[in-house]
């Protein structure tokens, strides 16, 4: 038998048209298109990109546009069943049984013919964030916002969540977190779900394969990782001492560190520029000061033990994102999912489309 590498590193499992990394240069594209070109377009064109491989036209991204808006309504049963639940702080709990639950509603949930495939992935997409919203105000005995039309996927998020109309950046800056956090090649949460496919389960069960493994806090988990980290440390005067005490107790410091990019993560390098707009916006720079201090200890402490820098990674920044949008860290790995939901999709299709069982052997010891 081959040689064992632990945690797969290194190791090609399969080929892929959906996106590309190099981790050493830095670059990360979605079917051949750099992540800088697509930051600016809207989250349906990108998604209509991620799922169906080309750039959408005017009236193939109208149509689709109009079919998620069509979709975004939840059954009012689903609500009153999730009601009965207490996910506490654990949103991602919740998110994973109103998948479970939404399956049930949708007639065609066990047909897998491309058409219903087709159908629910458009359901999907559209009722992630009504969900997250909807159970978050649920939490606090509110009753969910009913969706607004004429607001973009991100912007109408965040108006169901607060019942407030986001501003011009608050709506873009919404866009630019769903679409950076749409798709990333083999990360651990997508190849749970290519296995899922792969034994031909259909594409509800594989999404919330998915979403369990997101939810660690060595993978999607490390976004509200970052927010409570953010909240601990309090204050710009704390930090060094801070990441030095982690540091010493050889303790991971969240947002930091990545399995394949050995420089910065284009995705953080928007997402900072994001957190700065906001921060500038709000007229409060507190948290991002706070984020650019973690940044810049870890950089030249890294340097120091062991010769080669530390980046942040996708949830540095998005997570100083959150707290200018005012998000509660509790939603953190829910919202990377209503931005994954896509990329997934597109990964379960590209295994249906040319499947064979995944399935490795271990080295017995
Ligand atoms: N803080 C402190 N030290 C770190 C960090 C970090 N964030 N990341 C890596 N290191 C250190 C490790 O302790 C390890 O040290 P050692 O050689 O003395 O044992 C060394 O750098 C190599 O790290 P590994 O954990 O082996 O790197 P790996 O490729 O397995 O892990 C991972 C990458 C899991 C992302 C890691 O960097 C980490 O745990 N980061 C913090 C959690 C996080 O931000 N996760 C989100 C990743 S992005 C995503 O999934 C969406």
């Amino acid at each position: 038998m081959e040689e064992m590498k632990k945690g797969l590193e290194g190791v090609v499992a399969l080929d892929t048209k959906i996106s590309y990394i190099d981790g050493i240069q830095g670059i990360l594209k979605y079917r051949g298109i750099k992540i800088e070109d697509l930051a600016d377009l809207s989250y349906d064109a990108v998604s209509y990109l991620l799922i169906n491989g080309k750039i959408p036209g005017e009236a193939e991204l109208s149509e689709y546009s109009r079919m998620l808006k069509e979709n975004r309504r939840i059954n009012g049963k689903q609500i009153e069943v999730l009601k009965e639940f207490e996910f506490g702080t654990e949103a991602l709990d919740g998110l994973r049984t109103a998948i479970s639950c939404t399956a049930h509603f949708d007639e065609e949930n066990n047909h897998h013919t491309p058409d219903a495939n087709k159908n629910k992935s458009i359901r999907l997409v559209a009722k992630f964030p009504t969900i997250v919203a909807a159970l978050h105000r649920a939490s606090f005995g509110e009753k969910p916002i009913e969706p607004m039309d004429n607001l973009s996927h991100g912007a109408n998020f965040l108006y169901m969540l607060s019942g407030k109309i986001p501003t011009e950046l608050e709506a873009e800056a919404m866009e630019k977190d769903l679409i950076l956090s749409a798709e990333h090649e083999l990360n651990p949460s997508t190849f749970a779900l290519r296995i899922a496919a792969s034994t031909l389960s259909d594409l509800y069960s594989a999404v919330i394969c998915g979403l369990c493994t997101l939810k660690g806090p060595l993978h999607g988990g490390a976004r509200k990782g970052v927010m409570d980290m953010l909240d601990e440390i309090g204050s710009i005067e704390n930090v060094r001492d801070y990441t030095l005490g982690k540091l010493e107790n050889k303790e991971k410091i969240m947002g930091f560190g990545h399995r394949v990019y050995k420089t910065l993560d284009p995705r953080a390098r928007i997402y900072k520029d994001v957190a700065r707009a906001l921060a500038e916006e709000n007229g409060d720079t507190y948290w991002f000061d706070m984020a650019e201090e973690i940044e810049h200890i870890l950089y030249h402490e890294f340097i120091e033990i062991r010769g080669k820098p530390i980046y942040p990674n996708v949830d540095f920044y998005s997570a100083v994102v959150y707290k200018y949008l005012d998000i509660p860290a509790e939603l953190a790995t829910s919202i990377f999912a209503m931005g994954r939901v896509s990329g997934w999709i597109a990964h379960c299709m590209e295994q249906y489309s040319d499947n064979r069982v995944i399935r490795p052997r271990a080295h017995t010891v």
